[in-house]
């Protein structure tokens, strides 16, 4: 049987591959967030599962305003790194795991969440740059991948209490498929940003400082948060974190906290960095 091991949340700033890309990691500005996720990538060497499932979204990369999906699972074989205007970041090409991706997408469709499949996919920074800050620079990831894109780029995307219990139902599906496998589940993006209007620059200590709180021992609550609070509070892109309902729903609900980080700046964003295990 397949089983969650872990969950990882982590912002996804595009800054941030670009300074690993470019070999700025060692910059002023830069070595303090790389030195909280110098304990994840020990972490994720000792603890590497077989698969992630990695919740993100597109930023209108593969994806655009013609066609959103609310939810899409990848299926394919590989996903190659996007273009997302200065060429595809150098990192390897992304291994899928198409019969986990197929169950999950049976099951959690059966759950009566209707998702979308996606049989050809380019990942961009949402899924690279998490996986470049948990697994540095290697010429293979260590790990397959499941892409999984929610909607949070066109009005309206889903709410934190139907990604909470999508969490759920993806744990539903990894633990009803047959083979012994590792899964951990990542959800990425925010914490407080807005990158347009007259608040661009938003951060919210505070307010951040409180979701993680409540992501870790109250998510139950934490879940009935309304959009308008993220917008409010956290900034347009703060809406993001809705991604991380779905890693923490699929968790039990006692969870023991592995690594905490937060960290700003970061490009325009409030870094936050969870590790997160099962309590027994
Ligand atoms: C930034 C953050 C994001 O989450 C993103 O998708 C794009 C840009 C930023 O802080 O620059
Ligand atoms: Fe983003």
């Amino acid at each position: 049987m397949a089983r969650i091991t872990a969950g990882v949340a982590t912002s996804h700033v595009p800054a941030i591959g670009a300074a690993i890309d470019q070999g700025k990691t060692a910059e002023a500005y830069w070595a303090p967030l790389f030195a909280g996720f110098e304990r994840s990538r020990t972490w994720m060497r000792e603890h590497c599962p077989d698969v992630v499932v990695l919740v993100y979204n597109d930023h209108a990369t593969s994806f655009n305003l013609d066609i959103i999906p609310t939810f899409a699972i990848g299926c394919a074989e590989h996903f190659a790194p996007a273009d997302e205007g200065w060429g595809p970041r150098p990192v390897p090409v992304v291994e899928g795991h198409p019969e986990l991706a197929s169950h999950i997408a049976q099951s959690v469709i059966e759950q009566d969440f209707d998702l979308t499949i996606v049989n050809r996919l380019d990942v961009d920074h949402g899924l690279t740059v998490p996986l470049s800050l948990l697994c540095g620079q290697p010429t293979q990831w260590p790990v397959r991948v499941i892409p999984f894109a929610v909607n949070v780029v066109l009005y309206p995307p889903p709410s934190g209490r139907r990604c909470f219990a999508l969490g759920a139902a993806l744990r539903r599906a990894v633990e009803s498929f047959d083979d012994d496998l590792d899964v951990q589940i990542w959800g990425t993006g925010g914490m407080s940003h807005q990158l347009q209007g007259p608040r661009a620059g938003l951060i919210n200590r505070r307010w951040d400082t409180q979701f993680l709180d409540r992501l870790i021992s109250d998510p139950d609550d934490l879940a009935q948060t309304p959009h308008l609070e993220y917008l409010q509070e956290a900034g347009s892109e703060g809406i993001e974190l809705i991604m991380w309902l779905i890693m923490r729903g699929a968790l039990s609900r006692r969870v023991r906290t592995v690594h905490r980080f937060y960290h700003v700046p970061a490009s325009n964003t409030a870094v936050g960095h969870l590790i997160l295990e099962n309590a027994p």
